[in-house]
């Protein structure tokens, strides 16, 4: 079988040595399998989403209590926010195998065919960003979701004809970070739920924190863990990486990581008090100095920051929303009073 692993093919960035001393507490020293040293591989070790978790737990016993695969599940939310991790606990729980590919990868209708005629019984199927899926490749995912059949068009013209095969009972699990590009009949065909990715809370994340720093062998107080976490856009992703910078801060000034060294190194990350990232300031200061506060339509705020429209939606709009510095209106989108609060800029009401 092809690898379509995107996620692999993202990451497949050749290993370097830092030549940082790692020191002898930090046993894992590899940037990608940090990353997936700190992955949770039991349930227990998923911290917050438990509406999520409680609604999983029921449609995986419900299954298997039928003996059947659990229907197809759609997770959705910002990234970093745990929707892999979520599809990996799921496979586990469910002592299914997992098979992983994405949208992108799926160029052609003999792609998805070769994935799902290699599939066993009981296998789950994980797609991400499965918003890239081209729609001659979705007419094809239907039946097969539905009736678990397939269709094939064999030849051109009169003589073509349809041939219908019958797949093993599978699990398809999507994830995707924009459900509004996804369409209806697509949509809809997840029987086992759609299910959004929230931020976490400040808790959540200190306790997300808490493990990590445990796993990585570093030693940091309390402050030093809420300040990480006040800074992270309440995401675990962003967490763990902040985790991991302020570690290798305060090994290379040979500093104690307290809450002094966290805001050292985050001040040279150029990540603020509230987590804005430099990208995030420049598009509200662009929004605030050059348009007035808005409101201004998307493509004019990436063009006047030199930033891609899908980042913006996908990254930094989410986070803006939820902090409220940011209002999407059917105008455009606006840069609220609490957004010149935070940057330090008069408000003029209009
Ligand atoms: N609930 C959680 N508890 C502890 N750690 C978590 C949790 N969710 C995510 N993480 C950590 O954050 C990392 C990123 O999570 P994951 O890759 O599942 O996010 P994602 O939603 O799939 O992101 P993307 O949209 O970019 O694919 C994981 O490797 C894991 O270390
Ligand atoms: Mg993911």
């Amino acid at each position: 079988m092809p690898n379509n692993n995107t996620k692999a093919r993202k990451s497949n960035i050749p290993k370097r040595d830092n030549g940082w001393q790692e020191g002898g507490q930090n046993p894992v020293s590899d940037e990608k399998s940090l990353d997936s040293a700190l992955r949770p591989s039991h349930w227990a070790e998923y911290i917050g989403q438990e509406g999520i978790k409680e609604n999983l737990r029921i449609l995986l016993h419900a299954a298997k209590g039928r003996n059947q695969p659990p229907e197809h599940i759609l997770f959705y939310g910002p990234p970093g926010l745990g929707k892999t991790t979520l599809a990996h606990l799921v496979a586990r729980e469910n002592s299914s195998q997992l098979k992983v590919t994405s949208g992108p990868a799926i160029e052609k209708v003999g792609d998805l065919a070769s994935l799902l005629t290699n599939l066993s019984p009981g296998d789950i199927l994980f797609i991400d960003e499965i918003h890239r899926l081209n729609k001659m490749i979705e007419e094809v995912l239907y039946p097969a979701m539905e009736a678990g059949s397939l269709n094939i068009i064999i030849g051109k013209g009169p003589s073509a004809r349809t041939i219908q095969l019958e797949l093993p009972p599978f699990t398809l699990i999507a994830a995707t970070t924009r459900i509004a590009l996804l369409s209806s009949p697509l949509r809809s065909r997840f029987g086992g739920g759609t299910y959004r990715l929230e931020f976490y809370t400040l808790d959540e994340i200190k306790k997300i924190i808490e493990r990590s720093a445990k796993i990585l062998g570093v030693k940091l107080d309390d402050r030093a863990t809420e300040e990480i976490a006040k800074r992270s856009r309440f995401t675990p992703r962003i967490a763990n990486h902040l985790l991991k910078r302020c570690r290798d801060f305060s090994d290379v000034h040979k500093l104690n990581l307290n809450k002094d060294t966290v805001c050292k190194a985050l001040k040279l990350l150029e990540i603020d008090e509230a987590g804005l990232s430099y990208s995030d300031r420049k598009i509200l200061e662009t929004l605030i100095n050059k348009f007035n506060g808005g409101p201004i339509g998307l493509t004019t705020i990436a063009a006047a920051t030199s930033e891609e429209t899908d980042t913006i939606e996908e990254v930094n709009e989410p986070y803006l929303i939820q902090l409220g510095f940011l209002e999407r209106t059917p105008r455009g989108r606006i840069a609220t009073k609490k957004a010149h609060e935070h940057l330090g800029l008069k408000y003029v009401s209009h």
